[in-house]
């Protein structure tokens, strides 16, 4: 969602600020805009709609670049898409410009108290809050009390990254930041403020982490730090470990593309992270599997794709560890919590870690007392640095807005976990081999679901997924993966709900994919199969090699059946890549998504 960019003391601003844009995009926004300055006090203030290539024409074209600035992409919540409700945000006497993440709860309320008679030119929440400072300014505070005074106002559960310049002292960066990232980045040659650090590795690898409630008063040559009870503290930096190639796409059109294909690196490095040589388990604190062992029953919490993972996991902790599961949607969770057992032990799943509905379940549990463990894939994240515990996924930075190599990588940690915890009864670590060389195997293959892509869904406007047990947990992320970026409506769901409704949809020609990996109710799914196909679908079917049949689109190569659902995303994954191209889309940033949702 939105991102938040800033530098001080650089020497030439906008290239670095374009620049971490540009690495921002991938999280999802739909305009954007800078605010560049320098110690004399020249500035300009640039924004625009759409994409960042196009601000950085504006920018450009204007010809300043200042010392210092802040920059930011801004995903839609309060106000439509347009230029005067995106970032910055500046004070009627253009004297204080803000860019800002979250959401401003009762921005009507503070604009009714404090702001009768001042003009505000966008929707935003954003511009309530520029404006706030300049009023408390004008009653004579300080910058920094009147940013404080400003913070202390919001509602309570108002989760916010704010970035404040003063043109009166036109390099000084004010940074506040409460359950939304935000980095303070340190070097010799300038420092740095962002809501992602990818964003700023240009400039340095050494970060500061925010903590919530904290200010930070950032110059060209200092950062000096409050917490949140208005104390001066000291917070070391931190190396981030982040080769920038790792970021970039290389030689692929798409990070969809390579990062669908790099699942195969992604399952070995999980292994040799969490395996020693010797295949024994290593990586998962004692303190982990005791308290887990303590539980009564796991309660797996996320979103999206994350979700759709943690019903995978389900079966691992249910099967080899012998541990009642349940699986639940974050923003459901949230608000609606269901009866809980004695002993509860929870679950985050989590890609970004920074996903509003998982936190607000996270909060609500810890004050409930009750365990909790996050497994992300961006470690220093606000879900791992809040739950009692954090193990890695390890899938390494995934850029496309639709997630393939994390899903892959959060149902390999979870196999990993539950074994930890009981016993898959086979050699998992070499099974997980045999998986990482098959996945391997399909993406080679991937021309294959190029065709099929093509053939089956370029002039569709809607699909279906089937499935039956693990493969209607594959389907539905299947269903997710079409839907999201080719914009085909596509259901996933159990092939034993067909003929409960959904079957009345299929037309002649409806695509129907079937994934087959599961013995027990393959017999069953072919009856479905053959059920859509009488009545006009054009059937489709992903079967593992020991179930497959004539005619079967692919085969998908055999691996333990419960590991299966890691072989059997992948053609999905490849066939939503493929039909959005043939249709012409953006496969890497699809209309209104996000990658990380840190609104709720
Ligand atoms: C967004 C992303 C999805 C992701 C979901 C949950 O919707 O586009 O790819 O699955 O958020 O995010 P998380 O970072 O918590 O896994």
């Amino acid at each position: 969602m939105c991102g938040i960019v800033g530098v001080t003391g650089v020497g030439d601003a906008l290239p670095y600020l374009l620049q971490g844009l540009q690495k921002l995009e991938y999280r999802g926004y739909d305009s954007a805009g800078v605010y560049l300055t320098d110690a004399s006090g020249k500035n300009a203030l640039i924004k625009e709609k759409g994409r960042v290539s196009k601000l950085a024409e504006k920018a450009k074209a204007h010809g300043f670049s200042g010392t210092a600035g802040i920059a930011h992409t801004r995903w839609a919540t309060h106000g439509n898409v347009t230029i005067e409700n995106a970032h910055p945000q500046k004070s009627a006497d253009d004297r204080f410009f803000l860019v800002h993440n979250g959401v401003i709860e009762n921005y009507k309320e503070l604009t009714e108290t404090y702001l009768q008679g001042v003009h505000l030119v966008s929707e935003t929440d954003t511009e309530v809050a520029v404006q706030l400072v300049d009023k408390f300014s004008k009653d004579g505070m300080s910058t920094p009390d009147a940013f404080r005074k400003m913070i202390s106002l919001l509602d309570g559960n108002s989760a916010y990254g704010f970035l404040l310049v003063d043109h009166e002292d036109p390099e000084t960066l004010y940074v506040a930041k409460k359950k939304s990232p935000l980095l303070v980045g340190v070097s010799d040659h300038g420092n740095a403020v962002t809501s992602d650090a990818a964003a700023m590795i240009d400039l340095t690898k050494e970060f500061i982490e925010l903590r919530d409630g904290d200010m930070a008063i950032v110059k060209p040559k200092s950062v000096v730090i409050y917490d949140a009870a208005g104390e001066e503290v000291n917070r070391e930096p931190f190396t981030l470990e982040i080769d920038p190639e790792d970021t970039d796409k290389g030689a692929y059109p798409y990070y969809m593309l390579k990062e669908i294909d790099e699942q195969a690196v992604v399952a070995r490095n999980i292994s040799a992270h969490y395996f020693d040589e010797d295949g024994n388990l290593q990586g998962i604190p004692c303190a982990v599997t005791d308290t887990i062992q303590e539980a009564d029953r796991l309660y797996i919490v996320a979103a999206g794709t994350s979700y759709h993972a943690g019903l995978v996991g389900k079966r691992y902790f249910e099967q080899w560890a012998k541990i009642p599961t349940e699986v639940h949607i974050a923003s459901e969770f949230a608000y609606d919590q269901p009866m809980l057992s004695e002993k509860p032990f929870f679950i985050f799943l989590s890609q970004s870690g920074e996903t509003a509905d998982s936190r607000e379940v996270l909060d609500n549990v810890k004050k409930q007392g009750y365990p909790a463990l996050t497994l992300a894939n961006v470690m220093n994240s606000t879900l791992t640095r809040e739950a009692d515990f954090a193990l890695p996924v390890l899938a390494g930075p995934e850029i496309a807005v639709a997630s393939t190599k994390a899903y892959t990588a959060q149902v390999l940690v979870q196999a990993i976990l539950a074994a930890s915890l009981g016993n898959p009864g086979f050699d998992l670590k070499a099974e997980l081999a045999k998986v990482a060389v098959e996945i391997q195997a399909i993406t080679d293959e991937k021309e294959s679901f190029k065709k099929i892509a093509e053939d089956a869904l370029k002039d569709q406007h809607s699909a279906f997924y089937i499935g039956r047990g693990l493969d209607a947990a594959v389907a539905l992320e299947a269903a997710l993966k079409l839907k999201e970026i080719s914009y085909i409506q596509t259901e996933g769901f159990a092939a034993g709900e067909l003929k409960h409704g959904t079957i009345s949809l299929i037309e002649e020609g409806t695509p129907v994919f079937a994934l087959l990996t599961q013995s027990k109710t393959a017999g069953l799914l072919r009856g479905e199969v053959a059920q859509v196909a009488a009545r006009g679908a054009n059937t489709i079917v992903f079967a593992s090699e020991d179930l497959a049949k004539e005619g079967d689109a692919f085969v998908l190569p055999q691996v333990n059946e419960l590991l299966m659902p890691l072989l059997a995303v992948i053609p999905a994954q490849l066939v939503a890549y493929y039909a959005t191209l043939a249709r012409g889309l953006d496969v890497d940033r699809p209309r209104n998504l996000a990658k990380s949702v840190t609104v709720q």
